[in-house]
């Protein structure tokens, strides 16, 4: 099948959800994919953060030849062994007691703030007054389900599908003194991004962080932690909130952990995890073996590779820095190991560098319109690095003089009139 045919026909069958970059991929290896025509692309964006172990792994490869010749599917009417073996890892990592897994973001940010309205209601410190508040900040974004897109401070997503549900209010990114005006005991839960990815790649400050830390536990109200993109080793550490010495009270986690199957999970402590009951919460697909084998292997492989995600992730981050030194076009650089993000001055500038690293065969995207987002798997080499510097280089280049001959030619017309 041709690219114009899979368009033509995705046109007349498909939703219009979604405005896809030209390519018909047809297969993956290591960190390249190829399209139909055999043409090799360097990926630096990973399924948006999912692919973190690249492509054709051998050893995901090995569990998913095997597991799926014993069992898939299940449902959780029945036990397997693979869920609480995987519960033992992530909550070693994560210096959480408990687990619950689902099939994807979305739903296990879903099951988060469940989770937090639960505990608030057998748990309310604040007398018999109400306590069902949600504090999130401006610019996140948590998912497309109704509770997430709720807790989602960007206009754009929210809008088409209002009204959304009740008692959610928005803090300013990193705005201490909005977080102590608009936080009181009514709120059962302050919800935030550790490192905003669809906003921009966005780190929390330390200030604000360790403020809706103390506040929440001044109440009785939970710290929700959205490492869906940020978590599993993406930063170097398995979680974000550890470069920061703060401790949720749950955090919510998704994309690498399959290595590519959809599978999320929420972890939490002992004292929250009291407010679920069986029947209050649920999934007919989530949690399955095949998924839940697949993730164990992919954090015993990453395990290995949190050191070179610092590594490649700070030599990466400092190449960057010296694109912004170079190119008048870049306002700043941020993130952390291997979730990078660098922000240009207008949105046709960033526009036109993703476009031109694309035609020379090097994947990454465009966010909060002008910000590249740079979230390549974590088995990357420096050499990989290099030759996206070397693109992004003349790219940038390129794009910063053709705003000088747009900006030019404005100033010509201008004169003109
Ligand atoms: C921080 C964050 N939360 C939630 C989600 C939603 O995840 P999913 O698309 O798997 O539902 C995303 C997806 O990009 C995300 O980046």
């Amino acid at each position: 099948m041709s690219l114009a045919s899979v368009i033509r026909s995705e046109q007349k069958l498909l939703l219009p959800t979604y405005d896809r970059h030209k390519i018909l991929v047809d297969r993956g290896r290591g960190v390249y994919l190829w399209d139909a025509d055999g043409r090799r692309y360097l990926d630096f964006l990973s399924g948006i953060g999912v692919n973190a172990l690249g492509y054709g792994h051998p050893r995901i490869q090995a569990v998913i030849k095997r597991q799926a010749s014993r069992l898939i599917h299940l449902s959780n009417l029945f036990f397997h062994e693979y869920q609480s073996e995987l519960a033992k890892r992530l909550t070693k990592y994560s210096g959480l007691d408990r687990a619950f897994f689902c099939n994807s973001g979305t739903e296990a940010w879903e099951g988060a703030l469940k989770l937090a309205r639960a505990y608030a209601r057998v748990n309310n410190s604040n007398g018999h007054k109400p306590k069902w508040r949600i504090l999130a900040l401006d610019n996140s974004f948590h998912g497309r389900t109704f509770g997430s897109l709720t807790t989602t401070g960007q206009a754009k997503y929210r809008v088409p599908f209002a009204p959304l549900l009740p008692g959610v209010g928005f803090v300013t990114f990193n705005d201490v003194e909005d977080l102590k005006r608009k936080f009181d005991s009514s709120v059962c839960a302050i919800c935030l991004e550790t490192i905003q990815g669809e906003g921009g790649i966005r780190p929390i400050a330390p200030e604000f962080l360790q403020l809706a830390r103390k506040l929440a536990e001044s109440t009785g109200a939970l710290l929700i932690l959205d490492e869906i993109q940020c978590g599993l080793g993406r930063t170097g550490r398995w979680f974000a909130y550890q470069h920061y010495g703060v401790k949720p009270d749950i955090v919510t986690v998704a994309k690498p952990l399959a290595a590519g199957l959809p599978l999320g999970a929420i972890l939490t402590t002992n004292r929250v995890a009291t407010a679920f009951h069986p029947g209050m919460h649920g999934t007919t697909f989530g949690g399955g073996p095949l998924a839940c084998a697949v993730a164990i292997e992919f954090l015993r492989v990453a395990e290995k590779l949190l050191p070179h995600v610092r590594e490649v992730g700070e030599y990466f981050q400092a190449q960057l820095e010296w694109m912004k030194a170079k190119h008048g076009c870049v306002r700043e650089v941020r993130g952390k190991g291997l979730m990078l993000g660098m922000e240009l001055d207008s949105t046709d500038a960033a526009k036109s560098v993703v476009s031109q690293l694309m035609q020379r065969h090097i994947l990454i995207n465009r966010t909060n319109e002008t910000v590249l987002r740079f979230l390549p798997p974590y088995v990357i080499r420096k050499q990989h690095v290099d030759e996206v510097i070397r693109e992004l280089d003349s790219a940038l280049r390129s794009a910063g003089s053709a705003r000088v001959t747009k900006k030019n030619q404005e100033s010509i017309a201008r004169s003109r009139n």
